[in-house]
């Protein structure tokens, strides 16, 4: 038990079944393609990230007063590698979870989670409501308008960004080059003909 690789099938199949909100599931599909990338661009394990993104908000919708800690019951009774739930349960630390990000994945997911969330909401108002020809600096100018989709934890960010010793524009141009790839499924593709 516990040693088999959840497949991304799999995680899909889950994350289906426990999800009905179409904003959930686009911000899972999103995490899920920036942590592809990230471990793309690092020589590290692509599957295994981009498993831990689409899965990684699993409990929201149907248990949101026990975020996190829902997750790890469901995973763990599926017979999920115990590395697979506490990279899950990390992206909640100092949240709902105690267990503070360590490995690479954890601190990128940690990071790029708040983060995917400013980026939709920066494509959402430019004329082309895509992300196929957003810039980084778009991204930047809305990140210091703090009334600008404040429900972003820049905090959260910041911190993910000192874990990581990375700069908040690499990141976002790491963030935005991940959504891309997944533009259309995630209703990012817009029209980058439409101009201001
Ligand atoms: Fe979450
Ligand atoms: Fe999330």
């Amino acid at each position: 038990m516990g040693a088999v690789r959840p497949s991304r099938e799999e995680a899909f199949s889950l994350l289906m079944q426990y999800n009905k909100s179409d904003a959930l599931i686009k911000h899972a599909l999103a995490v899920e393609a920036v942590m592809r990338y990230c471990a793309r661009k690092r020589g590290l394990d692509e599957q295994m990230w981009g498993v831990v993104g689409l899965i990684h908000d699993l409990d929201y919708e149907q248990f949101p007063a026990q975020h996190c800690r829902k997750t790890e019951e469901i995973l763990t009774a599926q017979g999920w590698p115990a590395e697979y739930v506490r990279a899950v349960l990390s992206h909640g630390w100092g949240i709902c979870t105690d267990a503070e990000p360590q490995s690479e994945l954890e601190k990128i997911l940690y990071t790029v989670d708040e983060l995917t969330g400013l980026v939709t909401a920066t494509a959402l108002v430019r004329p082309s409501r895509s992300v196929l020809d957003m810039e980084a600096k778009s991204v930047k100018k809305k990140w210091k308008d703090k009334s600008f989709a404040a429900g972003v934890n820049r905090d959260v960010i910041t911190r993910g960004l000192e874990m990581l010793g990375m700069e908040l524009g690499e990141m976002i141009e790491d963030v935005i080059m991940g959504m891309r790839e997944v533009a259309e499924e995630i209703g990012l593709k817009g029209n980058p003909e439409a101009s201001g």
